[in-house]
């Protein structure tokens, strides 16, 4: 029986961190390294302002850090010290060169796979923990074998991760499954039993599934495609419903409560983002290219565009409920995280809400109780590319009130439970009339607000808002969209 008592990771992020957290908790007897080339990621993992944002992840940290689990940049004695390594570096869209915007980029599992077979001493699992292109587990084997000192022996396995931001720690403590995919040999299998002893120290053995490399790695970029494409659904039905008077809400709940279908993943928004969605389904759209499959890669790609429709679909009604100009108007933008627990805004809505409102000439309040001034600022200076109208036009405020003040309108991108329980009253007091809310999550009570006197604008329903409260305004039935307008004032 191979037991397994040090572990390496390379890569300290959002999934390399977490993940060797909770290996580190569930296995005090395994030795668990995370090192990343960035000095400053490995100081803030060994402070106490970690890099990440997620819930219960500080508590696992200090209960481990020192202990069995350490953090550190010294690549190669984490590779030499490690029987098992999880390669879970950043693999983003590649953006130059061929397959430019569509292609993983994956020059830092390449080089990772290269001081591996430098320095290493013994024989090794190598673990693809990354999300990667299909057959890139071949790519580091070769690697591996023509770069090895003569007699080291590496097994390469797939084991993508599947957990989600926000709710990283419980995803790793109660995975639906673990996936591990190896070589069909002796030598794969063992490897993979190697790998599967460690996550059944915590995980049921029913829910770690085995099988080839490449399923394997197929498997992890489907999920992401199907995931997303069930929210770029329910957003282009809510197009549907706010021409016709339908509630998206209403209809995702009778959709889902279909068995086959199943209630989650139908919440309608002002689109997804997060730095994984949208990477991943141009990376499955390029390999469908390159296999000549053009009409299996349109299909996935218009999730992605139906994503990019209802981002802008938004803004534009923001400017159009304004009277057609919020050039000058200060408006709140209320979350900038891409959702709501993490301090993440990789692809987040609110940028491209952000921008396109900029762009219209307004002035922005950021309010998020999770991201950093300089991050918001960082983001807008890359979508926009001008960092001057950035500096002139945004005001990040550490305070939701602070950034309502004054504004014409609240634009909810980040559906984080404290905008619940504002007080809409006093926010209502300190706004030019008449008041705006843009709800992008639907998570606010939009009778309430009415009452107050907010005029509120959502995703995929209409609200009955003061303006048109007057008995003759809400006759109107289905119509062509802009002959709507006794309950929807603004298209
Ligand atoms: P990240 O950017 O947060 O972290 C990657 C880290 O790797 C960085 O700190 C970087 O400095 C380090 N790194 C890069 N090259 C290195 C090298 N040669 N040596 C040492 N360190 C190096 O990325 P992430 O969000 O953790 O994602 C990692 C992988 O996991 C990606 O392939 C991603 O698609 C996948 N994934 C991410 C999530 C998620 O929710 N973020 C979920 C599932 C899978
Ligand atoms: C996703 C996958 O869920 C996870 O399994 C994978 O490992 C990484 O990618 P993540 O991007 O962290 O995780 O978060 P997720 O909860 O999937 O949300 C992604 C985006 O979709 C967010 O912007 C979220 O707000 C949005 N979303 C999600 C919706 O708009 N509607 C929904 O019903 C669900």
């Amino acid at each position: 029986d191979a037991m397994v008592t040090r572990v390496g990771c390379i890569g300290a992020g959002y999934v390399g961190g977490p993940t060797c957290a909770v290996i580190a908790l569930k296995c005090p007897d395994i030795r668990v390294t995370v090192c990343d080339m960035n000095p400053t990621r490995i100081g803030q993992w060994n402070s106490d302002k970690l890099p990440v944002f997620e819930p219960g992840l500080d508590e696992i940290v200090q209960k481990c850090r020192g202990v069995n689990l350490f953090f550190t940049t010294d690549v190669v004695a984490t590779i030499q010290e490690s029987e098992v390594l999880f390669i879970s570096v950043n693999t983003p869209t590649k953006t130059y060169g061929h397959g430019k915007g569509r292609a993983a980029n994956l020059k830092y599992v390449e080089s990772v796979a290269r001081e591996i077979a430098k320095v290493a001493r013994g024989n090794k699992i190598v673990v693809e923990k990354s999300t990667v292109p299909v057959k890139s587990a071949q790519s580091i084997a070769d690697i591996l074998k023509a770069n090895r000192n003569s007699q080291n022996k590496f097994q390469v396995l797939s084991n993508p991760e599947f957990l989600a931001e926000g709710t990283a720690i419980e995803d790793l403590l109660n995975p639906d499954r673990i996936l591990i995919g190896g070589e069909d040999s002796p030598d794969g299998w063992k490897a993979i039993e190697t790998l599967s002893s460690v996550y059944k120290r915590w995980i049921p053995a029913d829910r770690i599934i085995t099988m080839n490399t490449w399923s394997s790695e197929l498997s992890k970029l489907v999920a992401n495609a199907f995931l997303a494409q069930r929210i770029s659904a329910i957003n282009a039905v809510s197009a549907v419903c706010e021409a016709t008077g339908a509630d998206v809400g209403q209809v995702a709940l009778a959709v889902g409560k279909d068995s086959r279908i199943g209630p989650r993943f139908l919440q309608a928004s002002v689109g997804f983002g997060g730095s994984c969605f949208q990477k991943d389904i141009l990376n499955l759209v390029y390999i469908c290219e390159s296999l000549n499959l053009p009409e299996v890669a349109e299909f996935w790609l218009n999730v992605v565009s139906i994503n990019d429709y209802q981002k802008q679909r938004f803004a534009k009604r923001i400017v159009n409920c304004l009277f057609n100009t919020v050039s000058g108007k200060r408006i709140a933008i209320m979350g900038f995280a891409f959702k709501k627990n993490t301090g993440d805004t990789r692809e987040s809505a609110a940028i491209y809400v952000s921008a396109h409102l900029l762009e219209e000439g307004a002035r922005l309040a950021v309010y998020d109780p999770k991201v950093e001034a300089d991050q918001v600022t960082r983001d807008l200076n890359n979508v926009t590319g001008t960092p001057d109208v950035v500096r002139d036009q945004v005001e990040v405020c550490s305070d939701p009130y602070e950034a309502a003040r004054g504004a014409h309108a609240l634009v909810i991108c980040t559906e984080w439970d404290v905008f619940q329980t504002l007080d809409y009253a006093r926010i209502f007091a300190g706004m030019p009339k008449p008041a705006y809310v843009f709800d992008g999550r639907k998570i606010l009570d939009h009778e309430k607000l009415t009452k107050i006197g907010f005029e509120v604008e959502t995703i995929g329903k209409r609200v009955r808002n003061v303006s048109q409260s007057h008995p003759a305004a809400i006759t109107n039935g289905a119509g062509s969209g802009d002959g709507a307008a006794g309950l929807n004032s603004c298209e």
